[in-house]
């Protein structure tokens, strides 16, 4: 099998989605400490109709009906969530249905944030394997990042895409991969009375910072071995990270000048942890964050955190807002607490067949137009449309959704409802 990789995204998040700059007023936090403080302009909203499985229901219908994707076409259907509505019965097997496909192989991939990068990288190799040729791959990556009330409900959100991956493919792995793996508990999920994250806001950055210099090292020295070029922060045309919030992600960015050259000039004696650092080394690289992380982290900044699907979705931002020339390179970094994180390459390619093309998905995606189409709901929705979630979580049974439909997008599934036996049904718009 040859130029394994992307052939098709399809990106879904729901239809209402609220202001930051509201939301600062509505807790009474200081003006502009989500907005420029985090970063962050607007965040999804997530109400008790939807849940992992619908969000992956409709993005997986979605996909195969935009690409007119038989079932029989796919051996392997791998899942990428943290946001687990069952203890043992996998996601993929709810999403089944979509497929009309028995013969797929395929799980649920869990850790974190990290999950989504997880079946990916099964699919790829999945079909990079002789024994399935022919055959293609969807990882559908779903998230619904909901926290408890404090300091970190504004970096919530929910989203979810659909790749198929195949051979012949537009933006094919490109091979050079480093990981980092770790055993904290910077976030983590042990109370399964509640939908939230235990999490430590500070540790989880202190994590997902060692992590990117892990990849980062590894990566180069991989890369420079593979190629016999040299690697530097600016080498690729775009780069993709793990977005919880933009200023993170701004920060992160920064750093990988320091990676490449620790003993530079304009950063001797200053502490790459301290604040001095931090505006110094942001300031020298903003022209290069804007062109790098292009229309990608616009997002994220819009929808907010989606767990193991951001860095798909700002692939989706990349691929629909930016001018992918063949042979142009990305570079993706995935971070999930706990910890896994890995840093890969995927390469810009002309297809031999017109099926599955840059161009098609391009146009398909609707990633801007649905963002321009969400209905505005008031901040205040965030806390009672969390509450809502919380009773449907801590006494799932028999629950019927209070949230009204009526502003979900036509084609959108949603939760009918879980019965005595705990088991949930869907109806689609
Ligand atoms: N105007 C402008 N900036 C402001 C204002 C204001 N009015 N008020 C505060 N700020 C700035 C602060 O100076 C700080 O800037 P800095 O990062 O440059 O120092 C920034 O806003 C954040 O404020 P803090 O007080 O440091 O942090 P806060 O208590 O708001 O918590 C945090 C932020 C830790 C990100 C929290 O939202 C959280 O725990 N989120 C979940 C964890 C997370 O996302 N971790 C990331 C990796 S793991 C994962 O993906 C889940």
């Amino acid at each position: 099998p040859e130029n394994v990789g992307i052939l098709a995204l399809e990106p879904y998040f729901p239809s209402t989605y609220l202001e930051q700059s509201e939301l600062e007023a509505h807790n009474g936090v200081s003006a502009g400490k989500y907005t420029i403080g985090l970063g962050q302009a607007q965040m999804s909203l997530c109400t008790d109709n939807e849940d992992p499985t619908s969000m992956g229901l409709t993005v997986l219908t979605s996909l195969l009906k935009k690409y007119d994707i038989k079932g029989s076409e796919i051996g392997r259907l791998e899942i990428g969530t943290e946001t687990l509505t069952d203890k043992s019965k996998s996601l993929k097997t709810s999403l089944l249905r979509a497929l009309g496909n028995p013969n797929v192989e395929g799980a649920t991939n869990l850790n974190a944030c990290y999950g989504g990068t997880a079946a990916f990288l099964n699919c790829v190799n999945y079909c990079a394997n002789p024994c399935n040729k022919g055959k293609k791959a969807i990882c559908v990556i779903v998230d619904i990042a909901a926290y408890a009330r404090g300091a970190a409900r504004p970096t919530s959100g929910s989203g979810a895409v659909a790749v198929l991956v195949g051979e012949d493919s537009w933006l094919k792995f490109g091979g050079v991969k480093a990981s980092w793996t770790e055993d904290v508990w910077d976030f983590y999920k042990a109370d399964h009375e509640v939908e939230y994250p235990q999490v430590d806001g500070k540790v989880s950055q202190e994590c997902y910072f060692r992590s990117l210099r892990g990849c980062y090292e590894g990566f180069r020295k991989e890369y420079e071995a593979r190629t016999s070029k040299l690697f530097a922060y600016s080498s690729p045309a775009y780069w993709v990270f793990h977005a919880p919030y933009n200023k993170l992600v701004r920060k992160s960015f920064s750093r990988l000048q320091y990676y490449d050259d620790p003993a530079a000039p304009w950063c001797a004696g200053l502490d790459i942890e301290g604040r001095d650092y931090d505006k110094l080394a942001q300031k020298r690289v903003e022209k290069d964050f804007n062109k790098k992380m292009g229309k990608g982290l616009e997002v994220s900044r819009r929808i907010g955190n989606t767990y193991a699907a951001s860095v798909f979705m700002g692939l989706c931002g990349v691929v629909e807002g930016e001018d992918l020339k063949a042979d142009k390179e990305l570079a993706v970094f995935s971070y999930g607490s706990g910890s896994i994180a890995t840093m890969y390459n995927l390469v810009v390619r002309e297809t031999d067949g017109d099926r599955f093309t840059l161009v098609k998905c391009r146009e398909r995606m609707k990633l801007k137009e649905r963002l321009e189409t969400r209905v505005k709901v008031g901040a205040e929705e965030l806390d009672l449309a969390l509450d809502c979630r919380e009773i449907m979580h801590s006494n799932p049974k028999g629950y019927s959704p209070l949230y009204p439909t009526a502003s979900l997008w036509e084609g959108t599934y949603f939760l009918q409802g879980i019965d005595d036996k705990f088991r949930r049904s869907y109806s689609v718009k």
